[in-house]
């Protein structure tokens, strides 16, 4: 016979609610009732029906997160953090990839509101901002990670893109470089429109010309990447220097600039965005912009826990992480 929740409360001798604490690991139950209960839950090898507690609970303990590219070791980190924290307090999460497409991030959130989750965690496009008020609406709340809807009042979980650039551009520049190109992101995504902000500022405050030839437009994909500053060698234009808006597209530049037969960085000097897995990795490493990514992410999954709990909503709803410079061995001083 199927044991029931109220079988475990019974022999444990508490109520059926301390089991339910138990169960989502709450705080507010004491170690050795919590140790006696998941005795017995160990005993029965009880598995809570998730279906019937959602009934019950009007909860279905799981999260959505959306994410543009989940094959970006960037996105890859984020999705492990929130589910790190989230599983620590019983939830699931359901993790859809839109392969930065609008249509896809819509089939996501309707997806995802067919399931019936709990919240939604997402790194969106600029145009969702209908989708996401919607969402509030009905009573899913959103928390915003990485990219964020400008219009937006969901609590958002980002860094200050526009003065991360800023900083990387400005390295290049002390470092003696002018000609340096810029390959930016989805620029209808607020990280790669920021980012190209600050790239423009630096160059502006430190009296050199932007130059619309060495602004190319990427999508944070490598090929991308790859694909522009290669046509841009074929112009055989004069430049010593790429800041790319993510280490990805930095990688495609070393791809495209390695088969024109120039050295990183003897020849061109090259930078990226994210501090992700690979930056250390390649060869020459690359110097970047740290994110703390796992923080982001863990940090998104506590906003969550403190909306859902407690209906608590972080003020100001924007919460900036700082980003930092990491210097390895692929940019060169030319001064
Ligand atoms: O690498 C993916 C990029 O898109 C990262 O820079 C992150 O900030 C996201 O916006």
């Amino acid at each position: 016979m199927r044991v029931t929740i109220k079988d475990i409360a019974n022999e444990a001798g508490v109520s059926i609610t301390t089991v339910s604490r138990v169960l989502n690991n709450r705080e507010d139950v004491n170690e050795k009732t919590r140790e006696k209960v998941l005795k017995i839950i160990e005993k029965y090898n009880y598995n809570p029906n998730s279906v019937a507690r959602s009934l019950v609970m009007n909860k279905t303990y799981t999260i959505g997160l959306i994410v543009p590219d989940i094959s970006n070791p960037f996105f890859a980190e984020i999705a492990r953090a929130v589910d790190d924290e989230l599983r620590g307090y019983g939830y699931s999460v359901l993790v859809c990839n839109t392969d930065n497409k609008k249509q896809r991030e819509k089939e996501s959130i309707d997806l995802l509101r067919s399931k019936q989750v709990d919240s939604i965690i997402g790194s969106f496009s600029d145009d969702i901002y209908e989708e996401i008020f919607k969402l509030e609406r009905e009573g899913i709340p959103v928390v915003q990670i990485d990219r964020f809807v400008k219009d937006s009042k969901a609590p958002a979980i980002i860094v200050d893109n526009t003065s991360s650039a800023y900083l990387a551009t400005e390295y290049l520049i002390k470092k003696g470089h002018k000609k340096i190109v810029h390959i930016a992101g989805d620029l209808n995504t607020n990280t790669g429109y920021c980012r190209a902000e600050g790239y423009r500022m630096a160059l502006e405050d430190n009296n050199i010309d932007f130059n619309e030839e060495l602004f190319l437009q990427g999508d944070f994909g490598l090929r991308s990447a790859y694909l522009a500053l290669k046509e841009l060698l074929e112009k055989e234009a004069s430049f010593t220097a790429v800041f790319a808006s993510n280490d990805l597209m930095a990688i495609g530049a070393y791809e495209a600039l390695r088969e024109y037969g120039l050295k990183i960085p003897e020849d061109v000097s090259v930078f990226g965005h994210d501090n992700s897995l690979l930056s250390s990795l390649v060869k020459p490493g690359l110097s970047t912009m740290h994110q703390p990514i796992y923080k982001l992410g863990k940090k998104a999954a506590r906003v969550v826990i403190d909306i859902l709990k407690d209906n608590k909503y972080p003020e100001p709803r924007r919460i900036i992480i700082k980003t930092s410079l990491v210097e390895r061995a692929s940019v060169k001083a030319i001064n």
